[in-house]
């Protein structure tokens, strides 16, 4: 299999923070292809890594792309904490924004200004909630086997050079010492670690899109998890993002029913 990829790193590790960047998708047909935006530590932690993503799983001509976040904590990668959504936008036409807000007791994702998940530290999930240092990552890399509807969509490098653009990095957070540095913050630095507030206003917005584009959510899929993992119970939370028409069941590659049978999505 022709496989290929690229990418940067940042160069501190960060507990907790402000991440963002601007990105501009490969336009054309990209399938198989995923450009990832993310953060990990499973360099320094092999097997007790932590990780929050951001996806973006490929798209076939003509069609939108679909957008993936996750979150691992202390090597939980048997359990998948996926969500999927559509945008409201073309995402190859310009920049958007896309950030992961990182504190102690909650994560944030956003694209643009609307908050779109939001993770709250759980008693129950415990340490799958990320909370060792992470470096921050940018890849584009060849996805085939499982990016594009499951894989049913491959990368076709007739299409090739794939270009992800990445612009207005923005990393502020608690950076610990690396060899020539001492951190930039201390446990005291509360504005990072216990940064998030999301006002009435955002929840409202978070919530109309979680309605409107989430296609996926673990939370939801009882044939993965006839038992969903704790915190998917987690008081009225649950029940006020639950996306349209994903209410009974998923399908085992997550398309809700109502998604399966409106032919304009089928080819997710
Ligand atoms: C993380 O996982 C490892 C290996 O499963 C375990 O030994 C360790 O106690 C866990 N860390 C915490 C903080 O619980
Ligand atoms: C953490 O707090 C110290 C002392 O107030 C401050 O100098 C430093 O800039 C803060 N770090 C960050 C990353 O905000």
């Amino acid at each position: 299999m022709a496989s290929s990829g690229a990418g940067f790193a940042s160069h501190d590790a960060y507990l907790h923070g402000f991440f963002s960047a601007s990105i501009k998708l490969p336009a054309d047909y990209a399938a198989g292809v995923v450009v990832a935006f993310y953060m990990s530590n499973g360099d320094v932690y092999e097997k007790t890594h932590d990780e929050l993503d951001f996806e973006f799983l490929g798209n076939i001509k003509g069609k939108e792309w679909r957008v993936q976040t996750n979150v691992y904590g202390n090597g939980s990668t048997s359990v998948g904490r996926e969500e999927r959504y559509g945008l409201w936008f073309d995402p190859t036409e310009d920049f958007h924004r896309y950030v992961i807000l990182w504190s102690h007791d909650r994560i944030v994702f956003y694209i643009d200004e609307t908050p779109i998940r939001e993770v709250v530290r759980t008693k129950s999930m415990g340490v799958e909630f990320p909370s060792k240092p992470m470096s921050l990552y940018a890849t584009i890399w060849d996805g085939s086997s499982w990016a594009t509807s499951g894989g049913r969509y491959k990368v076709n490098y007739k299409y090739a050079p794939f270009v992800a653009e990445f612009s207005e990095l923005m990393l502020h957070g608690c950076a610990m010492a690396t060899s020539s540095s001492a951190p930039s913050c201390t446990p005291d630095n509360a504005s990072i670690h216990n940064a998030v507030v999301m006002s009435g206003r955002q929840r409202s917005a978070m919530e109309r899109f979680r309605t409107k584009y989430m296609t996926y959510g673990y939370c939801y899929d009882r044939l993965r998890y006839p038992t969903p993992p704790p915190e998917c119970n987690a008081g009225a939370e649950a029940e006020l993002f639950l996306p349209t028409g994903a209410t009974r069941s998923m399908d085992r590659h997550g398309r809700s029913r109502r998604h399966r049978r409106n032919p304009a999505n089928s080819a997710y």
